[in-house]
């Protein structure tokens, strides 16, 4: 392996990725206060990332009534976030199955599923704390899921991962600093917003890599399964049934999330960094491809 491969750029990525995972890595267990009461009038979520924000509905609900809304659409994410990062932890070994295990990049990758592992005790503990239902995902998207990651390529893998981590990790950046918010809610996010930082980078530079290594056929089928994965994505971070649960009309209130203008604009800023990204790269190339993607809702 000589100086400038993209083998040996890959070891060295991975090894600065090793040393920050050394220096910044959390234990959520004892980092966070579990105990502390939730205090009175603060959000769990900020107001303007609720769904239903600026909604007909939204006006015609109470203050306590928003603040529980907030509380079940934060638990909401962190159950779908555990969805998502038990699907990301096994492409992540099957990524590294074929791999030199005692290379840099598989290393990072074990050093990774080891920061999932935690954010998913953590996600599950939250929405223990929370006293909210387990949201999941429909038994559709539950089993599409199935699908995508038993079949995905290597490029579709690191599409789904970014997909996943970066939209979560833009509402993450406004949510910590939001002094509105319930302490414990900032702390989660703080955390996960420090250690996806390098899950991004490994993810980004992985996916450059394939893009412009893999085999045609291979490319071809990601730009499409990855356009179904966003559309799956996108539809199940808030489930329908946290609306009911602040006895809401489910249906009337998921319809109305769906074309509400604001939660429109909120996706696609949420994912609008990517989505830059991946037009780079070549992930909307060919015949009815962007058509696709745009309506996962994630692509302006
Ligand atoms: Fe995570
Ligand atoms: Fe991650």
């Amino acid at each position: 392996m000589t100086a400038g491969t993209p083998l040996a750029t890959r070891e060295k990525v991975a090894e600065r990725l090793l040393d920050a995972s050394a220096k910044h890595s959390f234990d959520p267990d004892t980092e966070l206060d579990w105990k502390a009461p939730f205090e009175d009038g603060k959000w769990f979520w900020p107001p303007e990332l609720c769904s239903l924000y600026d909604t007909p509905l939204w006006k015609h609900m109470s203050e306590e009534q928003r603040i529980e809304l907030s509380r079940h659409e934060s638990a909401s994410l962190a159950s779908i976030g555990i969805w998502f990062e038990i699907i990301l932890m096994q492409l992540l070994l099957r990524h590294s199955y074929d791999l030199d295990p005692t290379s840099g990049h598989v290393r990072y990758a074990l050093t990774e599923i080891a920061d999932e592992c935690r954010h998913s005790k953590m996600f599950a503990r939250l929405v223990t704390r929370l006293g909210t239902p387990v949201y999941k995902p429909s038994r559709l998207d539950h089993n599409l899921g199935r699908v995508l990651k038993t079949l995905s390529t290597t490029p579709g893998s690191f599409t789904g991962t970014l997909l996943a981590e970066e939209i979560l990790d833009w509402m993450q950046r406004l949510t910590f600093p939001d002094e509105r918010v319930q302490p414990l809610t900032r702390g989660v996010t703080r955390i996960h917003v420090v250690e996806e930082a390098r899950h991004i980078r490994y993810a980004r530079e992985e996916l450059r890599r394939q893009m412009s290594s893999a085999p045609r056929w291979e490319i071809a089928f990601t730009r499409v399964s990855s356009a179904e994965a966003a559309r799956v994505i996108a539809r199940s971070l808030i489930s329908p049934r946290v609306y009911a649960s602040v006895g809401l009309d489910p249906r009337y209130a998921a319809e109305l999330a769906r074309t509400s203008p604001h939660r429109r604009d909120v996706m696609r800023q949420a994912a609008r960094k990517l989505m830059d990204f991946l037009d780079e790269i070549g992930m909307f190339e060919g015949p009815g491809v962007r058509r696709m993607w745009r309506s996962s809702g994630l692509l302006g």
